[in-house]
């Protein structure tokens, strides 16, 4: 009897410890000075995607024996960057950063990297249930629900609008859509149809052409990504509709603040890509110099839960009116601004 009880404690204690391996994976820390090689996932090429790169290049810039890896599929390639995934864990990079365009499709890879000793975050769109240690980026519902309120002001309360986005399964859009939705409620803004280009241009443009033609009466665009607010913008425009459909949209490219100053984009929420980039960077540089643990004392992350760990890297809301105060402060962030 007493040796059961020995195998069975003998059992549990070899199955606790195996489980708190899995749980909570051992990482590998470097000195600082030693090559730190730190792997960036982005989702599509794009003025937008190229600034969250800058960033993680400046970071890559101060930071000693930080090199980054960078890469973007053309448009949403959910395999891609998968199997890009897969590739960096197989070169033995330090550290990883995706932004995934389909959470359920990346959580396998990511334990693997973390059972491996490889830090994950995310960026610019979550992965929550992954296991990833922690996400940089916009909070997306709120973001989804100012632009709500937005539209809701600009129509007056009242007329059909279209949603434009790139993608249906990354987190950022389902966000963004669902917090506009809600803040459409109690209102007479009406959403009449929503279109996915899979962060596609021409298909962007060409959804956008579709909706102005379906329905003759519409009165606004929601522009969920980066790609959307522009295409809708030139499919107005050709329509000879500028003015009469609004335009609310995301992101503060040049060609977004150009078409603002035109007035074909009525609003836009601008995202912080640039710091996306680079805070990632300096987090998962500091996780491999200094321990993960660590790290996620010194950001206050260290209590919650896993899901529950983001970075706000916050939003502005951005009109003609206020786009040079808007200048000055990227400015003052130390966020550099081209081409507007
Ligand atoms: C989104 C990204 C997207 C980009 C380009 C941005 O608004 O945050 O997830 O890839 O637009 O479409």
């Amino acid at each position: 009897m007493k040796r059961l009880v020995g195998r069975l404690l003998g059992l549990a204690l070899c199955f606790g410890l195996f489980g708190f391996a899995l749980s909570a994976p051992a990482f590998k820390t470097k000195k600082q000075g030693e090559k730190v090689v730190i792997a960036g996932i982005g989702k599509s090429i794009h003025a937008y995607w190229r600034e969250v790169e800058l960033g993680m290049r400046a970071a890559e810039k101060k930071l000693k024996g930080c090199q980054v890896r960078w890469f973007v599929p053309p448009k949403e390639d959910v395999r891609a960057q998968v199997s890009t995934f897969e590739s960096f864990i197989a070169q033995g990079v330090d550290a990883i950063v995706i932004g995934p365009s389909n959470p359920a499709a990346i959580k396998g890879a990511v334990k693997k990297a973390l059972s491996a000793g490889i830090p994950v975050i995310t960026f610019d769109t979550d992965a929550p249930d992954s296991g990833r240690l922690l996400y940089v980026g916009t909070d997306n519902y709120k973001a989804g629900y100012e632009a709500g309120k937005v539209m809701v002001k600009v129509l007056n309360g009242k007329g059909k609008v279209a949603i434009c986005t790139g993608s249906l399964t990354a987190l950022n859009s389902v966000q963004r859509m669902e917090g506009f939705k809600a803040a459409l409620k109690g209102t007479q803004v009406q959403i009449v149809e929503t279109y996915n280009d899979g962060e596609d241009k021409a298909k962007a443009l060409a959804n956008a052409q579709a909706a102005l033609q379906k329905y003759p009466d519409l009165s606004g665009f929601y522009g969920v990504y980066a790609f959307n607010g522009p295409a809708c913008a030139q499919a107005v425009k050709m329509a000879g509709k500028a003015g009469k459909v609004k335009i609310v949209c995301f992101d503060t490219t040049a060609e977004h603040m150009q078409l603002i100053k035109q007035g074909l984009i009525t609003a836009t929420i601008g995202q912080r890509p640039f710091m996306m980039g680079y805070r990632s960077t300096e987090i998962l540089y500091r996780m491999v110099t200094e321990g993960v643990d660590k790290v996620l004392r010194d950001l206050k992350m260290d209590k919650l839960p896993t899901e529950k760990r983001h970075l706000d890297t916050g939003i502005d809301i951005v009109t003609k009116a206020n786009m040079e105060a808007y200048r000055r402060q990227l400015l003052k962030l130390g966020i550099p601004v081209q081409g507007w």
